[in-house]
């Protein structure tokens, strides 16, 4: 796919923060992980200075599994599927995410709501990527409505993760058009070019944030 597509981005892109020590992140995802790929690809580099202490997925043939797996990260299967049991399912996160320590917690393609009991736990600290222009299109089809709607314009924001579904302070964004030809498929590719660039960055500014303890203060 020509991947020249124009967008644009908010705030602008500026280097990454360096974080020394390395700045601690959980993972959690559902899904394929190619964001957490690219997570795992900065970071090898050196570029973005995080050490991934853990992943954790709900779902048990997740590809993010394998990804982890590849690299030696850490990670833990914990299914949630009794609604009765919700709270004993997020306390095992809880337990996994206090345990590997980690400051920053990314939610990346997590398709399970969490509740206040689970927010409440790290304020401010858990941040969420979203394959829409939010406040629109929240929930689990929002590039499929995009669509449907005719919507011209979407793209992907990166916000912290509040007790609202897909509400929540907006860290960042990027925008493009959708054009005549756009399906399902080729839409979700060009979201998740975006979506690869804004969350490293958003990471970056936050875990900036985090560390000049400017949080602590909200
Ligand atoms: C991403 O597009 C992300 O925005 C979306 O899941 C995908 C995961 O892709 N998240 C949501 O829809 C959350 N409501 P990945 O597994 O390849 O990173």
């Amino acid at each position: 796919m020509d991947q020249s597509f124009n967008y644009i981005i908010s705030p602008e892109i500026s280097e990454f923060r360096r974080f020394s020590p390395k700045l601690k992140i959980g993972v959690l995802a559902s899904g394929n992980g190619t964001n957490f790929q690219e997570l795992i690809n900065l970071s090898e580099k050196g570029e973005l200075d995080i050490e991934i202490k853990v992943l954790i997925t709900n779902k048990k043939d997740a590809g993010c599994i394998k990804r982890a797996e590849n690299v030696g990260i850490p990670y833990k299967i914990i299914i949630g599927k009794d609604p009765t049991k919700k709270e004993v399912f997020e306390k095992e996160i809880i337990n996994t995410l206090i345990q590997y320590d980690v400051e920053l917690i990314v939610m990346a393609g997590w398709m399970k709501i969490v509740t206040p009991f689970f927010i409440n736990k790290f304020k401010n600290k858990i941040i969420n990527i979203h394959p829409s222009l939010l406040p629109a299109y929240k929930g689990g089809s929002a590039i499929k409505e995009s669509l449907l709607n005719g919507s011209k314009i979407t793209g992907c924001s990166v916000h912290f993760v509040e007790e609202e579904v897909d509400s929540g302070y907006l860290i960042m964004q990027a925008a493009l058009s959708i054009q005549n030809d756009d399906n399902i498929n080729t839409l979700t590719k060009k979201i998740q070019i975006l979506e690869h660039k804004i969350l490293p960055h958003s990471i970056s500014n936050v875990g900036f944030l985090i560390r000049s303890n400017f949080m602590e203060s909200y």
